[in-house]
Formats: structure tokens, C-alpha cells, sequence
């Protein structure tokens, strides 16, 4: 049976866990080929092994989306290993939070180049790849339609205490979103962000005595949510609950199947009925 992604070859970043994870996984189910970035590369490794056993080709290219040279890294080793680019999904990303008397010049600066200048470096490393493959179709009379999915959220459409780096990134990705909507129109390629509310992974698990820390590049950073706060924050949605990445990630899928081809430009919020924070 003919898969809605059969063959295209597909980009993620931050694919080692949580939704960037279940996004890579739903798309080679659906028949992908897939090139899987993460800043830990044992994860990254892990999430490969998961697709290969699933029969889908996979690549990975591990590191940090920040180095000046990670771009064309990336889209090197989808030409390189699949000789195209179909689907590229922006979704790196952590949060470092303090309200902003106590932000520290690193702390802004981190999340902007994670959430907002790596996407920026990849789209334009991107470009003349995708501009000479969307000139091969046009000559061979092959209407191909590409697409990218940026990764934002609700903290960025309504703001959230303590994240203004955060909310300032997220803002910033869709306002590119909708930039490149305009610019890659003509290429025949779709740019559409999808805005989460609250999704379970590690981010945003519940921590009692404020204890959860990741490691990025060397820093430990704070995360997790006070879980009185997380219960209050389930109340407020619709659907009572928050989210599983496999429903992350099927929003995502939504934007990336052919019956999408005519949705560019826009924001999905996929956060179980919430309107706002
Ligand atoms: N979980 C939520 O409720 C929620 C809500 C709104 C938006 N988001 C966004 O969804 C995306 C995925 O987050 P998640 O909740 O799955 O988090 P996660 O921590 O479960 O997964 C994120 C992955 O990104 C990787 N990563 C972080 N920094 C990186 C870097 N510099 N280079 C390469 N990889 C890097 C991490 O190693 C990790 O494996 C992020 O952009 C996040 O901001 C999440």
C-alpha cells in the first residue's frame, strides 16, 4: 500500500527524544526517509535504531544546532545520504526560565540561538538546495510540493512569567514563518509553525522539589513544573489533560501530507482546546 510520505526525505532536529522523537518515528511509519539531528548523540543513535528496525532508511547527524557549521552539515547529509530534501522540521529546543531581573546575558542568548537563529541558519542553508531541486521538478513538468514545519508555542503567542527568552524566540519563529511563507511560495514550498500548550516530556514533567535539570552543552539547566501548577495548568484544557508527543507529533504529520499543499503561512496551535494562557 502506497504510504502518504512515501520516499521523501525528511529533516528533524532535536529527534533524540520527546516530540521531535515521536515526529520522526510517525513520519517513516508513513514512509519517509529520515535525517535525525540531536545535541546528544547516544539518543539521537537510539531514535535511529527505533526507525531501522522499523524498516525506513534513517541517517543521523548528531550535534548541537547552535555551531556555526551545523547548517550545512545538515542539509549536506540529507543530499549526501538521500540525494534529496522534502520536509524539514525545526524543533530543537529546551527552556532555561528566570524572570528577567535575574536573566543573565546567556541565558537570552541561548535560547535565541536555539529556538530562533538555528532555524534561521538551516532555512538559508536550505535554500539553494531547494531552489535547484524545485527547478529540476519545474523542467521535468513535476508538480512537488516541500515543506517546512517550524516548532513554537502558546508561551510565545500569550507570553509566560519567567520565560521571556522563551516567549521572545517562539514569538520570533513564527513572525519568520510567515516571512518565508511569502519568500518560498514560489519555490512550491510550505512554511507553517505549530504552536504546543502543554506536551509530557521531560520539560515539562512534574518536579515536587524543584530538582529536574538537563545538561545542555555543559550547562545544567533547570526544568520541570511545580505539580500543583501542572494540575491547575490540566484544568485550564479543554480535554482535561495534557498531551502525549505522539499527539505532538501528529499535528505536525498534519502539515507535512499531501492534502496539505495549499496550508502555508499559518500557526497551529495543538494544545487540546486551550485558547490562551
Ligand atoms: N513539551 C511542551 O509542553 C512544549 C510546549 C511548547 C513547545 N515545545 C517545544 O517542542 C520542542 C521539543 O521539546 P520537547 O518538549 O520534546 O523537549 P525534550 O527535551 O523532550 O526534547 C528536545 C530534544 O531537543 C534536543 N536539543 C536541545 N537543544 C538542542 C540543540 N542545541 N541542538 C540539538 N538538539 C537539541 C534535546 O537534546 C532533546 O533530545 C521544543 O522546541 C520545545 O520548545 C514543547
Amino acid at each position: 500500500m502506497t504510504k502518504k510520505l512515501d520516499g521523501r526525505v525528511a529533516l528533524i532536529t532535536g529527534a533524540g527524544r520527546g516530540v521531535g522523537r515521536a515526529i520522526a518515528i510517525k513520519l517513516a511509519q508513513e514512509g519517509a526517509r529520515l535525517v535525525i539531528n540531536d545535541l546528544d548523540a547516544e539518543v539521537a543513535q537510539e531514535t535511529a535504531h527505533v526507525i531501522a528496525a522499523m524498516g525506513a532508511p534513517v541517517a543521523v547527524c548528531a550535534g548541537s544546532v547552535t555551531e556555526p557549521d551545523f547548517a550545512d552539515r545538515f542539509i549536506a547529509s540529507a543530499m549526501d545520504q538521500f540525494g534529496g530534501l522534502d520536509i524539514l522540521i525545526n524543533n530543537a529546543g529546551y527552556t532555561w526560565d528566570s524572570v528577567i531581573h535575574k536573566m543573565s546575558d546567556e541565558q537570552w542568548s541561548g535560547i535565541l540561538d536555539c529556538h530562533l537563529t538555528a532555524p534561521f541558519r538551516i532555512l538559508r542553508a536550505a535554500h539553494p538546495v531547494i531552489r535547484s531541486l524545485s527547478q529540476a521538478d519545474r523542467q521535468a513538468g513535476r508538480q512537488v510540493v516541500r515543506k517546512v514545519v517550524n516548532i513554537s508555542s502558546m508561551a510565545g503567542m500569550f507570553g509566560l512569567a519567567g520565560q521571556a527568552n522563551y516567549a521572545s524566540a517562539k514569538a520570533g519563529i513564527v513572525g519568520m514563518t510567515k516571512a518565508l511563507a511569502k519568500e518560498w511560495g514560489r519555490l512550491q514550498v510550505t512554511v507553517n509553525a505549530v504552536s504546543f500548550g502543554l506536551i509530557h516530556t521531560r520539560l515539562t514533567a512534574a518536579s515536587a522539589d524543584d530538582s529536574a535539570a538537563i545538561e545542555i552543552e555543559g550547562r545544567t539547566v533547570k526544568v520541570g513544573v511545580n505539580p500543583d501548577l501542572l494540575k491547575a495548568l490540566e484544568a485550564m484544557i479543554p480535554l482535561g489533560r495534557a498531551g502525549l508527543v505522539e499527539e505532538a507529533a501528529g499535528a505536525v504529520y498534519l502539515l507535512c501530507i499531501p492534502e496539505a499543499d495549499y496550508v502555508s503561512g499559518h500557526n497551529l496551535v495543538c494544545s487540546g482546546g486551550l485558547t490562551g494562557i
